[in-house]
């Protein structure tokens, strides 16, 4: 008998903003706020509709600071506005909030603001909702690595997994939104046996029920992590 994947640790690469907006001749920065809206809803639906534990959102990569500086600093702007509004939501649905990536670079103040939102939620076990800023793949390694400063010796898989900024556990699914197929340094290290789903439809579109025909499809998915079955 077909025994059926179950979905613990969900990831998306939220792609597709820019498009969304350029095709409805609005400025980039509305697909950004459109988005956000999306962060909210599928962030419900996960606690109040499926298994998930884990939820990690690519919101903004090491790269995303090659844009312009306008963009740049809406994108600031919008996470503050976004984080203060959805405390809230955070509480209403006991969502644990946390982060990944290097938040040194950002502004004391939103440094703050998401500490203060950390600590207010962190006995919350609804759903962890982890959203990624400045997180970079390569950039985690690194600090992975050179936080252990390890001998050769101490080095192992299990050693590395344990530094890096996600002790959550293996990543069953990643949905890429937006029509690109690639990962853009997002999670190199725990996407090693995850199954991907790379979908056209862009972010601010990407609804509910979308998302529950992606979780049907994984779960009826072969995954052999390397062996036979
Ligand atoms: C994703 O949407 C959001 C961020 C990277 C911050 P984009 O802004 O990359 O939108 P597209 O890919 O240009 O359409
Ligand atoms: C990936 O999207 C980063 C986020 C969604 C935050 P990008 O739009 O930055 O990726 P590339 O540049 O198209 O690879
Ligand atoms: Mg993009």
């Amino acid at each position: 008998m077909e025994t059926k994947n179950s979905i613990k640790h969900l990831a998306i690469i939220m792609d597709g903003n820019g498009r969304w907006a350029k095709a409805k001749g609005l400025a980039r920065s509305k697909g950004h706020e459109a988005g956000a809206k999306t962060i909210k809803d599928i962030t419900k639906y996960c606690v109040n509709h499926t298994n998930i534990k884990t939820l990690t959102l690519y919101a903004f990569s090491t790269e995303n600071w090659k844009r312009p500086k306008s963009e740049v600093d809406f994108l600031m702007r919008l996470l503050e506005r976004y984080l203060k509004k959805e405390l809230q939501t955070y509480h209403e649905n006991k969502i644990c909030f946390d982060v990944i990536g290097d938040i040194s670079k950002f502004s004391t103040k939103l440094q703050k603001l998401i500490q203060k939102i950390k600590d207010q939620t962190k006995e919350y076990d609804g759903l962890t909702q982890i959203l990624a800023l400045n997180y970079g793949a390569r950039d985690e390694i690194v600090r992975a690595v050179k936080k252990l400063n390890a001998t050769a010796s101490e080095i192992s898989e299990e050693s590395i997994a344990q530094a890096l900024d996600t002790p959550y556990g293996e990543l069953d699914l990643l949905i890429r939104t937006g029509g690109e197929r690639r990962l853009s340094n997002f999670l190199l290290w725990q996407l090693s046996y995850s199954e991907l789903y790379f979908s056209n439809t862009p972010w601010p579109d990407f609804g509910i029920n979308e998302l529950q025909s992606i979780i049907d499809d994984f779960e009826h998915r072969k995954r052999n992590f390397g062996g036979l079955r």
